[in-house]
């Protein structure tokens, strides 16, 4: 028999917030969704607090657990500035000298209020990157696995999530179809492919699942795999994103530390509107856009390698001079990058001298220079 919404919440009560009263009368907890014995919520508190409320969410989940008919627990903390984001010295902790986890930002990010600020970032990763887009099927997960690899190029530890819990890619691209690990202290160990850590949704859920998420499920399960993974220690991790720029992505832009984004878009007008969308997005929740990368921007036939512009290509080039944001690259249409990745081994890996390689790690290259990271492996 599957755990109840009653059984769960008793079970809270007798986990203490900080401040001493139940956790169920605390006024945190967001609707219980439980699923196949899956019990998911998440516990909403103020940014100030989130290091003391830590302990309250390991403990729920914890209590949660040991209940019979639950087979698993998924407890995202979701820490929200109250009253209007105030400034980091107006804050209750900022007064007590207490630093804000804002300040434990990357050095090249400055302080212009990013979501940083409301979420502690992971330890031992220096920086996450999400790669984005406004609409589907532009080539983001294409991108964002290529460009991993890009970076390990470049002698930076790189890992690769996945969040895209409706339709993770990543599996298929690695040719990963194991399932992850559990270390001593029951993290998940994120699989290694390529020189590269790489954590999806895809390694969890059977591939031919239809998955029905709901907001606090999508949240908590990203927020699972951001906080309970035994990601090491990273340089960069970059993120392939959900498509579009609905609730859910605004969301996981909100809570996934980002210290930037790169925007995937094809040349057509109508992928741009959508790319504008994108950097909107990001805007909207200050997270820097590093720049924008036009894929399928021209065709190269893989017989003769001539060029031709079916799309009308230069558009994001333009787009991004407008919008003032970098343009850092463009990727041709070409049989190889699509059946490379078919097999499960990007380009970069299956081809590292030939040209597509280089544009990859000419775009990691500008995605390195711009977060002003430095490669820490010979
Ligand atoms: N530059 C390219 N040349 C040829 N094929 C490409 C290129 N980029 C991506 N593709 C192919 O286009 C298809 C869509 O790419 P991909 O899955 O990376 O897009 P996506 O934006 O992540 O899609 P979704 O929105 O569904 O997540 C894949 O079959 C991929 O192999
Ligand atoms: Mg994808």
């Amino acid at each position: 028999m599957s755990v109840t919404p009653e059984q769960v919440r008793s079970a809270l009560a007798k986990v203490m917030s900080p401040r001493g009263q139940p956790l169920t009368e605390a006024g945190v907890l967001s609707e219980i969704v439980i699923h196949d014995g899956k019990v998911f919520f998440s516990i909403n508190v103020d940014a100030a607090d989130a290091k003391a409320w830590e302990m309250v969410r390991a403990q729920a989940e914890a209590a949660v657990r040991a209940l019979p008919g639950a087979t698993s627990a998924m407890i995202a903390l979701t820490a929200e500035r109250k009253g209007g984001a105030p400034s980091p010295t107006s804050t209750p902790a900022a007064r007590r000298g207490v630093q804000p986890a804002s300040a434990h930002r990357h050095p090249a990010q400055g302080t212009h209020g990013s979501p940083m600020s409301r979420q502690a970032p992971i330890p031992g990763v220096a920086a996450i990157v999400a790669v984005a887009s406004g609409k589907g099927g532009v080539g983001k997960s294409t991108t964002a696995l290529n460009l991993a690899l890009g970076l390990r190029d470049l002698g930076l530890r790189v890992g690769i999530l996945d969040a895209d819990i409706y339709g993770p890619s990543v599996p298929k691209l690695t040719g990963i179809h194991d399932k992850p690990e559990l270390n001593d202290a029951k993290k998940m160990i994120p699989i290694s492919r390529f020189g590269l850590s790489v954590m999806s949704i895809g390694f969890l859920v059977e591939e031919e699942t239809p998955m029905i998420w709901r907001g606090p499920m999508v949240m908590s399960a990203i927020t699972q795999m951001l906080r309970d993974v035994a990601w090491g220690t990273l340089d960069i991790m970059i993120v392939d994103m959900p498509p579009g720029t609905g609730d859910a992505q605004l969301t996981l832009a909100q809570q996934v530390p980002l210290q930037g984004a790169v925007i995937v878009s094809t040349p057509q007008d109508l992928a741009l509107i959508d790319a504008r969308r994108g950097l909107a997005m990001f805007k909207r929740v200050n997270v820097p856009v590093l720049g924008i990368v036009e894929n399928m921007s021209y065709f190269q036939c893989p017989h003769c390698g001539t060029r031709s512009d079916i799309f009308g290509h230069g558009g994001a080039r333009h787009e991004a001079e407008r919008l003032g944001v970098p343009f850092l690259g463009e990727i041709p249409l070409h049989m190889d990058i699509r059946a490379t990745s078919d097999s499960g081994k990007p380009v970069v890996e299956s081809e590292p001298d030939g040209p597509h390689a280089a544009i990859y790690r000419g775009i990691a290259k500008a995605v390195k220079d711009g977060l002003g990271l430095a490669a820490s492996v010979a």
